[in-house]
């Protein structure tokens, strides 16, 4: 295995689940490209280096020009919130880097235009880690679906709903309530959670063209978290909307943080002439099944164990009947990129996958605020 140096920007939550896979992949997964922990980059020079001894990675870094300029750093990875990916990616690709980028790609899509523009000038390899394309049961409904399976679609629901955000004593801004301040988060649960959701959608439904959506900020002044004084929320508490897709399919999305009793229920439910699939982020090693074409009196929903060697990812990890979790779609997704480095080929998200995510949640914004139906633009 050829070694590939990554330098990583970020020691947060996606910092820890990034580097696990950088870890894990090798192990697991017969890749001819092998990632060298080189570098890890965070502002604060203690946190990065206690960050850098837990997890095996060579050396630190504070500023991430440094990083980026190191000629021993072959793949930048940006782990870090989203107000700095769009100035870490494009001079990464400037400098000839390999760029891995967390989503949302940019701020808005200006900037993601920008990025993409980048990577694709300087001809770099590039992906974006919209990781829950890679849980096995996800894959396999992208099977099903590719496979004619389910015939005509009709219908795709999904949702993301969480609830920390509810009382209004929820600080916004600084290190732990970034995502409330649109000037580090770009929006709300807009660009947080239904991004992942519009990114499943167009894998497995292929292109919206036009959506309806509507926003709310429920709570509309929080102190600040750094310096406790109060200011006006910028963000998008709650997000829905409805979309047209391109083969002719009707779609519902909602996302927010303000449904009691749910931490992070990310689902799908889709709708065929023949068949029904269903996914829950809550129970991600099973997919739900229903087949109008089984024989009547057995007919009924099916739920999929999805722990078989022949069920996708599932042939490297243990055995049949035993499940793997959310880190495993993080280290399925370096698996996949490094070996669609080492053989020359394109995987996706790639940045202009993720562009596409970008111009459907601005559209859903824009909707918002006008009211009107908006027509979606294509990346
Ligand atoms: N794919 C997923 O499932 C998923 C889940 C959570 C977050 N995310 C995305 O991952 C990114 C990080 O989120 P998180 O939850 O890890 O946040 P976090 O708050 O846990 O960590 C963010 C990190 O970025 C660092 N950072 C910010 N600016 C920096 C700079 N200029 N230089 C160096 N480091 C800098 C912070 O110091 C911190 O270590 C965000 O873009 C977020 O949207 C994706």
């Amino acid at each position: 295995m050829k070694p590939l140096n990554v330098g990583m920007v970020g020691t947060g939550l996606m910092g820890r689940a990034h580097t696990n896979a950088f870890r894990q992949a090798p192990q697991f997964f017969p890749l001819q490209r092998r990632p060298v922990l080189k570098a890890v980059c965070g502002r604060d020079v203690q946190k990065a280096q206690a960050f850098a001894e837990n997890w095996g990675y060579e050396s630190v870094e504070t500023d991430w020009k440094a990083l980026v300029a190191r000629p021993d750093i072959d793949l930048i990875d940006i782990a870090a919130t989203n107000d700095v990916h769009a100035e870490i990616a494009i001079a990464a690709a400037k400098a000839g880097k390999i760029v891995m980028c967390e989503k949302p790609l940019g701020m808005n899509p200006e900037a993601s235009l920008r990025m993409v523009e980048a990577v694709e000038k300087a001809g770099v390899a590039n992906m974006v880690w919209y990781n829950y394309r890679r849980a096995p049961a996800v894959t396999l409904a992208k099977q099903l679906i590719d496979s004619g399976k389910l015939g005509r679609i009709f219908h795709y629901r999904a949702k993301f709903l969480q609830d920390w955000t509810i009382s209004a004593e929820v600080p916004q801004g600084g290190a732990g309530t970034w995502r409330l301040d649109a000037s580090v988060a770009g929006s709300g649960v807009t660009g947080d959670l239904l991004a992942h959701c519009i990114d499943t959608a167009l894998w497995l439904n292929g292109s919206i063209e036009t959506v309806s959506g509507m926003t709310e900020t429920f709570i509309k002044q929080r102190k600040d978290a750094d310096s406790g004084e109060l200011h006006e929320v910028t963000i998008d508490d709650a997000s829905a909307f409805l979309a047209r897709f391109s083969n002719g399919s009707l779609a519902t999305f909602e996302a927010t943080r303000y449904a009691r009793g749910h931490k992070a229920l990310n689902t799908f439910e889709i709708n065929g002439e023949h068949a029904s699939i269903a996914w829950d982020l809550h129970d991600l090693h099973r997919l739900q099944w229903f087949d109008h074409r089984d024989e009547s009196a057995l007919r009924g929903w099916r739920s999929i164990h999805v722990s078989e060697g022949e069920h996708p990812y599932l042939d490297h990890w243990w055995i049949p009947g035993v499940q793997i979790g959310f880190e495993h779609t993080f280290v399925h997704q370096v698996a996949d990129f490094f070996t669609a480095i080492a053989e020359g080929t394109v995987v996706g998200p790639t940045f202009r996958d993720a562009l596409g995510t970008d111009y459907v949640t601005d559209a859903v914004l824009s909707s918002a605020k006008t009211g009107q139906w908006t027509k979606v633009k294509q990346a």
